[in-house]
């Protein structure tokens, strides 16, 4: 029989294991609520939860339920009238404040939640979540093909990843030297949330955004509401194919990521093709560790690295990864240092 201690231990593994197994409901439960676009009906003050169920048209006792649950998690909170107020997290739900993450909740909770759900047959297979989803459904459609067709799913994937990019531009345009590079082409670009902040730190350069149609087509307004559209190229196309010629500085966030090596050396010769021989790449890009560790820091990381095996069958790399894959692909690396707490900058130029 196990002491009083070992059954304490066990008691706390097994609750730290419940925990992380049972937290499934609370991407559910911001996904709804940013659905149902609660926290713009309660941005401007506190309202019932009946009030909520008629502007929502949902079932009210349900609603009332889930505004409980919201308050467990700190994104609503209970008045003593019995009405719901929104917390400083929760009023980044609402569409369109400074700082706002629905879509990036949305994108998770509904577009991309089966995905996670055929880990295990992407760890059998090697191949991605996405490409068993979406086959699965009769198509087989890995990477970013699942877009092409589909303009819902395509706009809120473009705004999620704006509004990542957006929480980290400041800290990206202050820690990385722009200023010395003329034009500045943004490959993989979304919508245009970088470049823009990069021009609009330095009214002398000019940019070009690339990225496929689904991405482009969109981006024009952005880049207006920025006021840099008079300086920015929009231009559509696959970086399997060509990149524009002809900029200073190539920057990819975000974007080699999402290929496993032999399809990301394939990217990076283009672009290396595009390259005059005094150009600039550089790549915003999270390091993986070389060793793992128990930590917040290291499941943020795992996360990350677990997101690109579902949706892609790709890796997050470690420094030594990074810099064989530039090396193979015919690129020096002329210097690797942090752009925000989590990203690195990666910047290297034609080797010889
Ligand atoms: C993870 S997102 C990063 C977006 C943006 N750089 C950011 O950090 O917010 C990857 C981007 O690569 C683009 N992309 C994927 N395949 C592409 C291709 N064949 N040619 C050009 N862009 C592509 C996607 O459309 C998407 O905008």
């Amino acid at each position: 029989m196990p002491d009083s201690d070992g059954d304490s231990d066990v008691l706390a593994n097994a609750g730290r294991l419940l925990e992380m197994v049972n937290s499934s409901w609370m991407p559910q439960a911001l996904r709804t609520a940013a659905e149902l676009g609660l926290a713009d009906l309660l941005a401007p003050g506190p309202r019932s939860a009946a009030d909520l169920a008629e502007a929502t048209s949902t079932h009210a006792p349900s609603l009332h339920r889930l505004l409980r649950a919201l308050v467990a998690i700190d994104v609503v909170a209970e008045r003593d009238d019995g009405s719901f107020a929104l917390t400083p997290s929760g009023r980044l739900l609402q569409a369109d404040v400074e700082g706002t993450v629905r879509s990036w909740v949305i994108y998770q909770g509904r577009d991309v939640w089966d995905e996670w759900g055929l880990m295990l047959e992407a760890v059998r297979t090697g191949r991605s979540g996405r490409e068993l989803a979406t086959g699965k459904r009769g198509d087989w459609k890995p990477g970013f093909e699942p877009l092409r067709d589909d303009p819902e799913r395509a706009a809120i994937f473009n705004k999620a990843m704006a509004e990542l990019t957006r929480l980290n531009t400041r800290s990206i345009v202050a820690g990385y030297d722009f200023g010395r590079y003329p034009r500045v082409a943004d490959v993989g670009g979304g919508y245009g949330e970088l470049i823009a902040a990069v021009l609009a730190a330095h009214p002398d350069l000019r940019g070009v955004l690339f990225d496929l149609p689904h991405a482009t087509e969109s981006a024009r307004p952005h880049l207006e509401k920025s006021g840099v559209l008079d300086r920015c190229e929009v231009v559509s196309g696959s970086f399997f194919d060509e990149v524009p010629a002809g900029a200073d500085l190539y920057v990819m966030k975000s974007v080699i990521h999402d290929w496993d090596d032999e399809r990301a050396a394939e990217i990076l010769a283009t672009v290396r093709r595009a390259m005059g021989a005094s150009a600039t790449l550089l790549l915003v890009e999270r390091l993986m560790p070389e060793r793992m560790q128990p930590g917040p820091e290291f499941r943020a990381l795992a996360r990350a690295d677990m997101n690109m095996l579902v949706a892609h069958a790709a890796p997050e790399r470690t420094e030594a990864q990074w810099r064989r894959l530039l090396e193979s692909a015919g690129f020096f690396v002329a210097g690797v240092r942090p752009v925000t707490a989590t990203a690195t900058g990666i910047e290297a130029v034609p080797a010889g």
